[in-house]
C-alpha cells in the first residue's frame, strides 16, 4: 500500500515542485490542504497519513495549529515544517524538533536534497531506477521538461529508456511516468529553484547579517578570555575543540538542525555553549583529564547542555529556587527542570562518540548539581558528583555568570569569593585548584 502524504502549502508553484521531487523517487499518495482548516479536516478524516509537509504560515493562519493538533491528539504524524525563520517562540511549536525523531523543517526554496533527505526515513522504500541515471517524472509535470527541449524517455516492457517524441508524449495520461536523465532533472530543478528564490520576500535577517552577529559573538567570547587571563594557545586549543565537536554533531542531520537554530536564533545559549567549552578545556588543561579525549567528552558536553532547550529565557535558569523559575507556566518548569535529561537523551543519536558517550552523558545529567546540593535535578550533593563534571559545572557556573553580568572587577570579585567559598574543598578541592591556575598565568 502506498504511503500517504499531506501537503499544506497555499503556492501551487512550490506544490508542484515538492510532488514532484518526491514522486521522483518514492511511491506515494498525496494530498493537499491550502488552509490550516482544511489541513485539519483532512488529518481527522483520514488515518494513513505518514508524514504532514506543511508550511508555517498558511492563509493568515498560524500552520503550528495543524502540528499541535497533530501533538493533541497523540497522532504520531513526523512533521516537516517549511519556514525560512524557525519559530523557536510559538508555544504551540514547544519541543518540536526534540520530540519527534523525524520532524525537521526547511526553508524556502525548498533544496531538492534536503526535502529527500527529510522524506526518506518516513517513506523509506525508494524506487529502484535511481541509480540508473535517471529521475521520475509524472505526466502532471513532463511539460516542464518538454518545454525546455529536455530529451524524454519510458520504460519499454525489457526495462530499457526509450527516448519518446512530444506528440507521443501529448498524447497520454497524466498519470503516467516519464524520465529524464539526472543532469537535465538538476538542470531544471536549479531554474525552478531560482524562480521560486526571487518570489519569497525574506523578512528574515540577510545572511551576511548573521554571520557578521556569530563572528561578534566568537570575537566577544574570545575577548573576555584573553582578559579573564587565558593564553592564546589555550583559547587556540579550545577553539579546534570546539570546531570539531561542532563537525562530529553536523554528521547528524536532525542535531545540525538544532545546532543551526541555537547558533542563529540563541544567543545566550550559544554563547554559554562556546564559553563553557573553553573554560572547561582551559582547566582541564591543568589536571590529569588534560588528554585529547578528555577534552572532546567536555566540548561535546558544553554543546549539549542545554540543546533540548529552545527558548534563551528558560535556558537561562539555573535554579528552581528562583523567581524567575516560580513564575513560570507548569509547562515550561517541566522544561527547564527536565532538560538535563531531554538533552542527555539526545546524545544517543550522534555516531561515532561511543567511547565517550557515557562520560558526556554524565556531564550533562549533572551540569546543574551544586556542591552543595541545591542543584536539579537530583540535588547531588558533592561527593557523588565525577571529577571532569567539577570541572564542567565549574566552568559552567563561571560562563553563566559572566554572560548574565557585565564583566567588571566587581563581579569578577564577587565571583571568586562565592567559588571558594563553594568550590574550594573535597571533591572539587583539585578542579578548583586548576580553575585558579587557569586565570592567574596571565603575563602582561
Ligand atoms: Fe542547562
Amino acid at each position: 500500500m502506498k504511503k500517504e502524504i499531506l501537503i499544506v502549502e497555499d503556492d501551487d508553484e512550490t506544490i508542484k515542485h515538492i510532488v514532484m521531487h518526491i514522486e521522483s523517487e518514492f511511491n506515494v499518495l498525496f494530498h493537499f490542504a491550502k488552509s490550516v482548516e482544511m489541513a485539519i479536516e483532512k488529518l481527522a478524516q483520514k488515518n494513513n497519513i505518514a508524514l504532514v509537509i506543511a508550511k508555517y504560515i498558511i492563509d493568515g493562519n498560524v500552520g503550528s495549529s495543524i502540528y499541535a493538533y497533530i501533538k493533541n491528539k497523540e497522532l504520531n504524524i513526523p512533521f516537516i515544517l517549511l519556514t525560512n525563520k524557525y519559530p523557536a517562540k510559538d508555544p504551540d511549536m514547544s519541543g518540536f524538533m526534540v520530540s519527534g525523531k523525524l520532524n525537521t523543517y526547511l526553508k524556502y526554496p525548498i533544496k531538492e536534497n534536503l526535502l529527500l533527505d527529510s522524506v526518506s526515513p518516513v517513506i523509506k522504500l525508494k524506487r529502484p531506477s535511481i541509480q540508473e541515471g535517471y529521475r521520475r517524472v509524472s505526466g502532471v509535470n513532463v511539460e516542464l521538461f518538454v518545454m525546455e527541449e529536455i530529451p524524454i524517455f519510458m520504460l519499454d516492457h525489457e526495462n530499457n529508456y526509450i527516448h519518446v517524441k512530444n506528440p507521443e508524449i501529448e498524447e497520454t495520461q497524466t498519470d503516467d511516468f516519464y524520465f529524464v536523465t539526472i543532469k537535465d532533472y538538476k538542470n531544471i530543478s536549479s531554474k525552478i529553484n531560482e524562480r521560486l528564490t526571487k518570489k519569497i520576500k525574506c523578512k528574515t535577517l540577510p545572511t551576511s547579517e548573521r554571520i557578521d552577529y556569530q563572528f561578534d559573538s566568537v570575537k566577544k567570547i574570545h575577548n573576555s578570555l584573553r582578559d579573564l587571563g587565558l593564553t592564546v594557545e589555550e583559547i587556540e586549543l579550545g577553539k579546534a575543540v570546539y570546531e570539531s565537536s561542532v563537525g562530529i554533531i553536523k554528521k547528524n542531520k536532525r542535531m545540525s538542525g538544532l545546532l543551526g537554530n541555537l547558533i542563529r536564533y540563541q544567543n545566550y545559549t550559544y554563547e554559554l555553549s562556546m564559553m563553557t567549552n573553553y573554560l572547561a578545556i582551559a582547566i582541564a588543561g591543568h589536571t590529569k583529564w588534560s588528554s585529547n579525549h578528555s577534552m572532546k567528552k567536555l566540548s561535546i558536553s558544553s554543546i549539549f547542555q542545554d540543546i533540548s532547550i529552545q527558548e534563551d529565557h528558560l535556558a537561562r535558569i539555573t535554579s528552581l529556587e528562583s523567581r524567575q523559575y516560580k513564575e513560570l507556566s507548569k509547562h515550561d518548569k517541566d522544561i527547564v527542570s527536565g532538560h538535563p535529561y531531554e538533552s542527555m537523551k539526545l546524545i544517543d543519536e550522534v555516531d561515532g562518540i561511543d567511547d565517550v558517550s557515557n562520560n558526556i552523558r554524565d556531564i550533562i545529567i549533572s551540569h546543574h548539581e551544586r556542591p552543595t546540593g541545591n542543584g536539579f535535578p537530583k540535588g547531588t550533593t558533592m561527593e557523588n558528583i565525577s571529577g571532569m563534571s567539577c570541572i564542567f559545572i565549574m566552568a559552567h557556573e563561571f560562563s553563566h555568570r559572566l554572560l548574565c553580568d557585565r564583566l567588571s572587577i566587581e563581579v569578577l570579585q564577587k565571583i571568586q569569593v562565592d567559588f571558594e567559598r563553594d568550590y574550594s574543598h573535597g571533591h572539587f578541592r583539585i578542579p578548583y585548584q586548576a580553575f585558579i591556575d587557569s586565570f592567574h598565568q596571565r603575563k602582561n
